[in-house]
């Protein structure tokens, strides 16, 4: 196994950090590997804000309801952001391209792309022995967070990273098995998947509650079941959505 992928295998959340910030070489190296993934059309639709004021990441922390965010070495968020491009339009162009921006295909792009970059951050920070833990939680902060960070149209906080040293190992989540999540040519019949989902179930139910911290008697998809049951006030996520410019026809 070559030393990529050896990290990737070793990735686990990291939320207890030692009291010790990042040097200015480990922010550097982050956000450079961040910028080097992939994005659609280049558009490197996303922008990063570290936050080094500890008041505003108490702040954020509170709101967000993730202790990491104030204790942690550094704390980066990680927006989609397509305002750079109006920028360097004129007024008429603008509009035009306001119009096709949107459309949700153009979110969902945007979203992608910085959703790799905040991976490939994520496996950097890792690679260099640092700990993270991506913070969607952040959108609990929302729309505050636009007027503390100052964020303009088509600039969409995504989620957090919290990175430092390391202060705890916890165990490694089992994932699915691989037949349960890859296919060749054709997707899985329902009965199959069902039954590789009762079996990963049984194991993970072991897992919750023979782990160190935070024992839980509880399994996969009964954990999702019981969330998604419930009515979620999601529908204030569309609005603010639509509020930054992407209507999300
Ligand atoms: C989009 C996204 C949002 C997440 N939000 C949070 C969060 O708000 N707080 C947190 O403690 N962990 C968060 N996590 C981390 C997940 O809980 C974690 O990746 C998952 O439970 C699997 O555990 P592992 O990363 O240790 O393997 C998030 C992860 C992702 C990808």
């Amino acid at each position: 196994m070559n030393e990529v992928i050896q990290v990737i295998r070793q990735h686990r959340s990291i939320r207890k950090f030692k009291d010790s910030p990042l040097t200015g070489e480990q922010i550097e190296a982050i956000v450079d590997a961040a910028q080097m993934a992939p994005t659609s059309a280049h558009m490197q639709p996303f922008s990063i804000i570290g936050v080094t004021e500890q008041e505003l990441r108490k702040k954020i922390a509170v709101h967000s309801n993730n202790p990491s965010i104030e204790k942690c070495g550094y704390f980066f968020i990680f927006c989609t952001d397509l305002h750079r491009m109006m920028l360097a339009a004129g007024p008429d162009q603008q509009e035009k391209m306001a119009r096709n921006l949107s459309y949700s295909y153009f979110y969902q792009t945007a979203v992608l792309s910085a959703a790799l970059a905040l991976q490939n951050a994520n496996v950097a920070a890792e690679s260099m022995g640092l700990g993270a833990v991506i913070i969607g939680g952040i959108n609990e902060a929302l729309p505050a967070l636009d007027e503390w960070l100052g964020l303009p149209d088509f600039v969409i906080p995504l989620a957090g990273l919290a990175v430092g040293v390391p202060d705890e190992l916890p165990e490694q989540k089992p994932r699915l098995p691989q037949s349960a999540v890859f296919f060749e040519n054709r997707y899985e019949d329902d009965l199959d998947l069902k039954a590789k989902v009762e079996e990963y179930d049984r194991g993970i139910e072991e897992y919750y509650a023979s782990r160190t911290n935070n024992k839980q008697k509880v399994s996969w998809s009964g954990k999702f079941i019981a969330m998604l049951d419930k009515d979620m006030p999601l529908s204030g996520y569309t609005e603010y959505v639509k509020s930054k410019g992407f209507d999300l026809k």
